[in-house]
């Protein structure tokens, strides 16, 4: 079975590292392990559970060497192939995904990751028109 480490970086510089299965969600799999997200709707409409991207790692396939790509680096990262959405993010706008944004209570890994957690990424984007 196939699954991704992502790491969760909080504010308090307090990293949280959960494996999450290619087929679940960053937050059903940061439950399973105990550790607490904010959430609220489940549906990809209120962004309390936003994070944000801040490094994909990249393995090309058959190769055991990995590099990783922030989020700022000359080559974009290419966060529309790190996550699979289970349903629709309508919390965020195009341009928020594109920084990197991602709602984890419908994302699903597709590569290992690192994301910001906590309230001042809550704080970076808009409200939601949904929630
Ligand atoms: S919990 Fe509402 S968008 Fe994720």
């Amino acid at each position: 079975m196939t699954s991704y480490d992502i790491t969760l970086e909080w504010p308090n510089a307090k990293n949280q590292t959960v494996a999450v299965d290619a087929r679940e969600t960053v937050l059903e799999a940061a439950q399973r392990d105990g550790i607490r997200l904010p959430y609220d709707c489940r549906k990809g409409t209120c962004t309390a559970c936003v994070g944000r991207v801040l490094e994909v790692e990249k393995t090309a396939p058959g190769d055991d060497e990995s590099s990783a790509e922030s989020v700022g680096d000359d080559d974009a990262v290419d966060i529309a192939s790190a996550f699979d959405y289970h349903g629709l993010p309508e919390g965020l706008t195009e341009r928020e995904r594109a920084d990197g944004y991602v709602l984890l209570c419908i994302a699903a890994p597709r590569a290992d990751c690192r994301v910001e957690v906590g309230p001042m990424v809550r704080a970076g984007i808009g409200d939601s028109p949904w929630g």
